[in-house]
């Protein structure tokens, strides 16, 4: 598949069916119909960057700012470990109270439930990230957000496009399982931006691939932007796993949101991972990176067996194991 190609089906409506049919036979062939269950812990909401998307931005005072302390994290992964979810994601903003001593303790500390612990914090230096591994942390995941550097300029005005690569090359240099994506309808996005993102992600070599819509949020400057739509999403996801094969690849969260069954859609076109949140309900709704988040006001222990039961309405299986990387032997 070059780039026309994948222009040509972005653009054409009649393409969706051929394509989401084509993403799920692909998937059932490279990661069978095992699904993985990866439990989200959002440690930490407090961020010193200022993404035009983002909610938990700097300068949005709405937010009411939470962390959680190391035996609230500990605790959150031994209950996630004890309803069979063997990957914890610890997820925040960039937060610099976390310092890397602070992630290494907290990672040494989660791995001991007995779960592989992927870390989602943001971009840091090369030592960190070397800190991090030597700590335990098996994955990281960095969502690239665009292939466009304009619009990465654009959108987050505190962050450099090169440097954002650089963190993922040094990533995979140093052995994590490593994660990025996108989101689909940011402004200033076309076809051909979405093209280049997902040749990007073959060329990358990633292990984990996240596409979720763009949802605006009201107090962002995006908020009086239109929202990503699900089923251009769900033909990003489709031509996701066509190009990638193998990767991980999630039914977000966001899919969830702008549509009662898009994660359930994604699962069948493509996707092959679900994350429900396993953080203390309290804090749930104060990470509010875009509006209307699904299960703010759902226990821990509910989002397990929702999760479980979609995944047998679907059909398929919860995996079982840590669900590495089918890149990895
Ligand atoms: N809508 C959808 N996704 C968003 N993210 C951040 N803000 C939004 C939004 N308004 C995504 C980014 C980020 C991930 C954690 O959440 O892609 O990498
Ligand atoms: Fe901070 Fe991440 Fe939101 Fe950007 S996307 S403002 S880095 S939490
Ligand atoms: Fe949270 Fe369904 S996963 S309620």
């Amino acid at each position: 598949m070059n780039f026309n190609d994948i222009t040509d089906m972005l653009r054409d409506p009649d393409s969706e069916a051929w394509l989401l049919k084509k993403a799920d036979e692909t998937r059932r062939e490279y990661c069978g119909e095992d699904i993985h269950v990866r439990g989200i812990i959002e440690f930490s909401n407090i961020c010193k960057k200022n993404c035009l998307y983002c909610g938990l931005r700097a300068k949005n005072s709405e937010v009411r700012r939470y962390r959680l302390t190391e035996e609230e994290i500990v605790a959150a992964a031994e209950a996630a470990a004890s309803m069979d979810i063997r990957t914890v994601v610890l997820q925040s903003g960039e937060d610099d109270y976390f310092t890397v001593d602070k992630l290494a303790s907290i990672v040494r500390a989660v791995k001991k439930a007995g779960v592989a612990v992927t870390l989602s914090a943001g971009e840091k230096t090369r030592e960190e990230y070397a800190a991090l591994k030597a700590a335990g942390a098996d994955r990281y995941l960095l969502r690239f957000e665009t292939s466009d550097p304009d619009l990465f300029a654009m959108l987050k005005p505190d962050s450099s496009f090169e440097n954002r690569f650089n963190c993922l090359k040094w990533l995979k240099e140093l052995g994590f399982q490593v994660g990025s994506g996108i989101m689909v309808g940011l402004p200033g996005q076309s076809y051909e931006t979405i093209a280049r993102d997902l040749l990007l992600f073959r060329d990358l070599d990633l292990d984990m691939i996240g596409v979720g819509p763009f949802i605006p949020h009201p107090d962002t400057p995006l908020g009086p932007t239109p929202r990503g739509n699900i089923d251009l999403t769900l033909k990003v996801v489709a031509l996701t796993r066509l190009l990638t094969l193998n990767a991980h690849i999630p039914a977000t969260t966001a899919m969830g949101t702008i549509d009662r069954l898009g994660r359930q859609k994604a699962l069948q076109c493509g996707a092959n991972v679900i994350m429900p949140n396993v953080g203390p309900l309290k804090y749930r709704k104060d990470y509010s990176i875009y509006p209307d988040k699904i299960c703010v006001n759902d226990s821990a222990e509910h989002c397990s067996g929702c999760v479980s039961r979609l995944i047998e309405s679907l059909g398929r299986k919860r995996a079982k194991g840590f669900g590495h990387s089918l890149k990895k032997s």
